[in-house]
């Protein structure tokens, strides 16, 4: 997975955000294509710390600016954080390994371009995070 201008929000520290975020599914998947379960397994509890952390503070912003897409997004979020856990279990075949990934991927990348566009147009709406 590689960054593309199109997650970007306008918002800086979330795009910074992102773009860590990226390079971690990144090394995810290069880990897998190389058959190295250790290396993989050490790329999804990076990403599972700092995406939990991530998170929160995309749920803090929604809720000190009252978006009303909140419930929504945070089960969104939900979602995302169980999935992590599964990738986490141990005896799961390479196939379903891979395919856990790949939905991972494609999460990640209708999440950033569809939910959080939609909230960071919220922000930028309201405040002068945009401005630098
Ligand atoms: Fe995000
Ligand atoms: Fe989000």
């Amino acid at each position: 997975m590689e960054w593309k201008k199109e997650y970007r929000l306008g918002i800086h520290e979330i795009d910074e955000q992102h773009k860590v975020l990226v390079e971690c599914i990144s090394d995810i998947e290069r880990a897998v294509a190389q058959y190295d379960r250790q290396s993989a397994d050490a790329a999804i509890v990076r990403m599972a710390d700092l995406a939990q952390a991530h998170f929160t503070l995309e749920e803090c912003l929604m809720r000190i600016l009252d978006y009303p897409g909140l419930a929504e997004h945070a089960d969104h979020h939900k979602q995302f954080s169980v999935h992590l856990e599964t990738l986490q279990e141990p005896f799961v075949t390479t196939d379903v390994f891979r395919e856990r990934i790949e939905f991972l991927h494609q999460w990640w990348d209708t999440h950033v371009q569809k939910h959080d566009k939609s909230y960071a147009l919220h922000l930028l709406k309201h405040t002068a995070l945009g401005k630098s």
